[in-house]
Parts: C-alpha cells; sequence; structure tokens
C-alpha cells in the first residue's frame, strides 16, 4: 500500500541559485548517477548491481560529506535523498569526478522515498544530519523528525540497523529525544537514553555553520530492534 501524499513538507523549494556546471549535471549526470522516483518498491541489489550494505543519508545537503563516506567505505552501498536541486547537482558532479560506483542520488522528497521506494528492511543504517530545525512554534510540524516519520524509518531498517542522527539547535535535540524515545521499534543507542559522544563522522557544512555561530552539536544513535 503506498503512503498518501503528505500535505506537510519539511522543506520549501526555493528559486536559489544554480551554477551552469549544476544545472549541467543535472541534465546529463542524473540519468546516469540517479534513481528516478519512482512508488514502486526498489531492487537495492539491480540498482549497484550486487548485494551489500546499504547506508541512506537523507537531506544531504551538498552531499560532500556523504561523497566522502562512500568513498572511504565501498563495501557498502550509499543512497543519498535530497530535493535541493544545486545540492544535487554539486554531488552529482562529485560522484562524477570520482567515479563512485557505490553511491546513487535520489532527488525527491525522503518522506515518499521512504514509504514507497524503499522496502521494509532493506537499509543498514539511516543518516539524518542537520534536518532544517524549524525554529518558530508554528512551523514545528514541519520539521523532518515527528512520530509517524520516526515509525516508518524503523520499519526501513534492518534488525540492528542504526539510525544517526545530529542537530546543532538545542530544542529540537530534545523534540528528537522525545519523540525517539517513544518510537516503536527503537532504542536509544545511549546508556542513560540521552545523546551519544561525537562519532567520528565528517563534518558538514551545516555543522561548521553551526558551530561558526557557536552552536552546540548533539549526536543520537538509536537502533532498531
Ligand atoms: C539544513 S540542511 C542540512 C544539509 C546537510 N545534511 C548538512 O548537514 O550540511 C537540510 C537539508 O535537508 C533537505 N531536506 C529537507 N527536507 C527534505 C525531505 N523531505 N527530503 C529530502 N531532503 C530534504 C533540504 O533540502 C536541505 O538541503
Amino acid at each position: 500500500m503506498n503512503t498518501p501524499r503528505h500535505a506537510i513538507r519539511s522543506y520549501v523549494l526555493r528559486a536559489g541559485r544554480i551554477t551552469r556546471a549544476q544545472r549541467r549535471a543535472l541534465d546529463e549526470l542524473l540519468p546516469r548517477w540517479g534513481v528516478p522516483y519512482s512508488p514502486a518498491p526498489l531492487d537495492l541489489a539491480a540498482v549497484f548491481g550486487r548485494t551489500a550494505p546499504c547506508v541512506l543519508e537523507i537531506g544531504f545537503g551538498d552531499g560532500d560529506t556523504l561523497v566522502e563516506l562512500a568513498a572511504a567505505s565501498p563495501q557498502s552501498d550509499f543512497l543519498g535523498v535530497e530535493v535541493h536541486p544545486p545540492g544535487v547537482g554539486h554531488c552529482l558532479l562529485a560522484i562524477e569526478s570520482r567515479q563512485l560506483t557505490n553511491l546513487r542520488v535520489i532527488a525527491h522528497d525522503a518522506v515518499e522515498v521512504l514509504g514507497n521506494q524503499l522496502p521494509p528492511s532493506s537499509l543498514d543504517e539511516v543518516l539524518l544530519y542537520f534536518p532544517d530545525p524549524w525554529p518558530k512554534t508554528r512551523h514545528h510540524k514541519r520539521r523532518i523528525v515527528q512520530p509517524a516519520f520516526t515509525a516508518l524509518v524503523a520499519t526501513r531498517l534492518k534488525h540492528g540497523g542504526a539510525f544517526r542522527l545530529a542537530t546543532d539547535w538545542e530544542p529540537y535535540a530534545e523534540w528528537m529525544i522525545e519523540i525517539l524515545n517513544a518510537a516503536p521499534g527503537l532504542v536509544n543507542a545511549a546508556p542513560g537514553g540521552g545523546f551519544i559522544e561525537r562519532p567520528d563522522r565528517g563534518a558538514t557544512r551545516f555543522e561548521n555553520r553551526g558551530r561558526r555561530l557557536g552552536h552546540r552539536v548533539f549526536d543520537l544513535e538509536y537502533r532498531r530492534t
């Protein structure tokens, strides 16, 4: 059964600046390194031409961290989902120049990708780094971390799989803990049920921005039961 189209989205697509190279990448490289969105379940082994652990990054931004991760982990496959065209273009250019065979991009809403395109128990890890914090109270409904979303992530993870998150917005960090600690099928990996020590992951663009602003960074890890 397909997930119904959700009305409230976690992003607003603005007609932002896109470079000529990014535009060319969307036109010429997306057909090669992208996976078109479709509500039909995806055969990951067919996409990557092998069976390997699969990591999904939601909202990869410019993709630099994801590209480094994929290059450093050739034994795993990586799917990046992002809606911001310049970021998708930037990531495609990096995939092309590094000739990465273990990274593919889906330029679509991650909630629909998770709900309709990714089969249950198909992912070893889901990464959600520095999602838009939507700080105003009237916008909290736009935060991607919601009870229905976390329940969906849990069903797409394999048993024992990891859901890793980070944010530099303390109220959102508390929001995440509250929702995720109550999520069915997920267990907080921190001994006290709170945040974990910062793992050895590359610093993302938004993390660096947050640090420049003096923000503390919060990391969370959950395991699928
Ligand atoms: C604040 S940025 C963080 C980007 C990157 N993870 C980083 O840390 O630099 C959040 C990103 O999530 C993307 N995003 C938000 N909602 C999304 C959704 N439902 N599906 C896919 N991408 C989404 C936005 O387009 C944006 O690029």
